[in-house]
């Protein structure tokens, strides 16, 4: 399954957003406009918006507020992004060199920072009050999921559990908004934003199982960034938690030093344990499990185009190689 296919039937409304992105993205301030182009200039997915779209696509919304919405959506992932590269210390970010990298960290935090505001400005200007309620307190809990995280840094003795609480706030929490959008948008009575938001909320999970395995196992010019950048920063992801509780001795002890200790350096030793244990496995069975859950949790929608979309998306997000 490839994107193009599966954003077939929201094609128009993804060049609506297209050039919505690109005429809210003006500033008076040269640095946003080239920082924006940069980031542009790598594409990127567009997933978050795909979801609005489809979600609302799916429910019969008849309107326009999807298109400024999908592209909100896509700016405060675009924010979150700038922030996250400083954070982790990337250089690498959809095949190119990270604007941190080429602009400074100064830059990237504050043209981030221009992308959240100018994404509230726009939600106020469609003006639903459920939609304000949800999208503030989704960029509230990515922001508490990164400090979670940045507090688990360098722990070897982080859990399953917390791990997933972590990925769900950080990553998952924005997929179940964009499902719901949609949902609020279409009217759709509470059982069926629910179903949207649980659709979401998996859909999300199984992604980031999914990005934690391509960290060690990805192909660097096919994800775009650089493999290991989570074992730089000592982030215990859900593949070296299961060689710590599964490994043999040696397997343990080599992961366990480069998460506390050496990062990077020791790159190549924990490769080799994560590839030799049943790890990386593991962690797919897991994403392929969030993934059928998501497609259960939509299966009462009526038939359309859109809903065989949002039926495939978790399948794409799980076998994905970028
Ligand atoms: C990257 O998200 C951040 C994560 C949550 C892993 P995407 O993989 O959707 O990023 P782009 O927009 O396609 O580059
Ligand atoms: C990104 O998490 C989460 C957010 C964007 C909030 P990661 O740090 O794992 O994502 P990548 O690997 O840099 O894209
Ligand atoms: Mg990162
Ligand atoms: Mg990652």
């Amino acid at each position: 399954m490839n994107l193009e296919k599966l954003y077939q039937p929201i094609r128009q409304d993804m060049l609506a957003v297209d050039a919505m992105t690109e005429a809210r993205l003006r500033s008076r301030a040269s640095l946003v406009r080239r920082i924006a182009e940069h980031i542009l200039l790598g594409g990127g997915k567009r997933l978050r918006p795909a979801l609005v779209l489809l979600s609302s696509g799916a429910l019969g919304y008849r309107g326009t507020a999807h298109h400024v919405l999908a592209a909100v959506v896509e700016f405060i992932h675009t924010a979150t992004l700038l922030h996250d590269d400083v954070v982790d210390d990337s250089s690498l970010r959809r095949g190119h060199e990270t604007a941190n990298t080429l602009f400074g960290n100064a830059a990237s935090i504050l043209v981030g920072d221009f992308f959240y505001s100018r994404a509230f400005e726009m939600m106020v200007e469609v003006g639903e009050t459920r939609v304000m309620r949800v999208l503030s307190e989704a960029t509230s809990v990515i922001a508490e999921g990164e400090v979670l995280q940045l507090m688990n840094c360098r722990n070897a003795d982080i859990g399953e559990a917390e791990y997933l609480d972590i990925i769900r706030c950080k990553t998952a929490k924005f997929f179940e908004t964009a499902a719901r959008i949609g949902a609020i948008l279409a009217k759709a009575p509470s059982g069926v934003e629910r179903s949207l938001a649980d659709y979401g909320m998996h859909l999300g999970v199984a992604f980031q199982l999914i990005d934690d395995v391509l960290d060690y196992s990805g192909v660097e010019s096919e994800i775009g960034k650089r493999l290991g950048d989570d074992l730089a920063e000592g982030k215990p992801t859900l593949p070296l938690i299961h060689v710590l509780q599964n490994g043999t001795p040696e397997q343990k002890a080599h992961v366990r030093k480069a998460i506390e200790i050496s990062g990077r350096d020791d790159f190549g030793k924990v490769l080799s344990a994560v590839r030799a244990s049943a790890a990386l496995a593991y962690a797919r069975q897991k994403a392929e499990a969030e993934a059928e859950l998501a497609v259960a949790a939509i299966q009462s929608l009526p038939a359309s185009p859109c809903k065989d979309s949002l039926l495939e998306f978790p399948l794409f997000a799980v076998a994905r190689e970028f």
